[in-house]
């Protein structure tokens, strides 16, 4: 039998947004647009349910590989939703951005890093968004950081343990990451929380993300609470 309540953390892969449009014959980014809506609404049912913590990946390191006017489109609903992830910070909702966020338009950068600044004191819920993230690029750059530290002689080699790493990793301030969901029926990280998912419970549906609904949510946290977790243990 399973161990486990409500899983503290969930992360989001909110992926088939381009499939959900093509099956209705409309371009690309509508089905983004609705995804987006989506992206909203999980908030709500995460805190109605008790989950304490969600990240959602929205933009990815490799994510710039999509022809230009695609791209275009995802940054102009990404100016957007700025306006709603501020309201957010209303609600007493902390608001934490993962990635590299210097490589958005100036406008975009400034305002993404005021939110984080004004609803930094806030304690209700956090919503993590991952825009220019990837797994890899974040431990390099963790590991950049220590490796300053060593050659200022702040720190030795010998300091550099899991919770130092962890120190330097976005999620800093987060709640473990108890859940990863991932609809559109791929079974992958794609570069997702790579070192925070080491102790993760999986849960893939087929579902396309602009389908995805509470249920779907509830479904996976009860196949989430079903799981033994043992982590090494017995
Ligand atoms: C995920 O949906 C959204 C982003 C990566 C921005 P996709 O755009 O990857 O949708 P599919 O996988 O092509 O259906
Ligand atoms: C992962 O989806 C990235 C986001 C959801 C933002 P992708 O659609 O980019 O992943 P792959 O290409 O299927 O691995
Ligand atoms: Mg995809």
């Amino acid at each position: 039998m399973g161990n486990s309540g409500i899983p503290r953390h969930i992360g989001f892969i909110m992926d088939g947004n381009g499939r959900w449009a093509k099956k209705r014959a409309m371009p690309r980014n509508f089905g983004h647009t609705q995804g987006a809506a989506v992206f909203k609404k999980t908030i709500n049912w995460c805190r109605e349910l008790g989950v304490e913590c969600a990240t959602f990946y929205a933009f990815s390191t490799e994510n710039w590989k999509r022809p230009a006017e695609e791209i275009r489109g995802i940054m102009s609903l990404l100016r957007q939703y700025i306006k709603d992830i501020k309201s957010f910070s209303d609600e007493n909702i902390r608001i934490i951005i993962l990635g590299d966020i210097s490589a958005f338009d100036e406008d975009i950068r400034a305002e993404l890093e005021n939110i984080m600044k004004t609803s930094e004191k806030n304690t209700g819920f956090i919503v993590g968004i991952a825009l220019n993230y990837g797994g890899r690029a974040e431990i390099a750059l963790a590991a950049r950081k220590i490796a300053e530290k060593c050659v200022s002689g702040e720190i030795s080699a010998d300091n550099v343990t899991e919770e130092l790493v962890e120190s330097f990793l976005y999620t800093r301030e987060m709640p473990p990451l108890d859940l990863v969901i991932r609809p559109s029926g791929e079974q992958r990280l794609s570069n997702f929380m790579i070192w925070q998912a080491a102790y993760s419970e999986f849960v893939f549906m087929d579902t396309l993300w602009p389908d995805f609904t509470k249920k779907d949510l509830e479904r996976a946290i009860r196949e989430f609470q079903a799981r033994d977790r043992r982590f090494g243990g017995v």
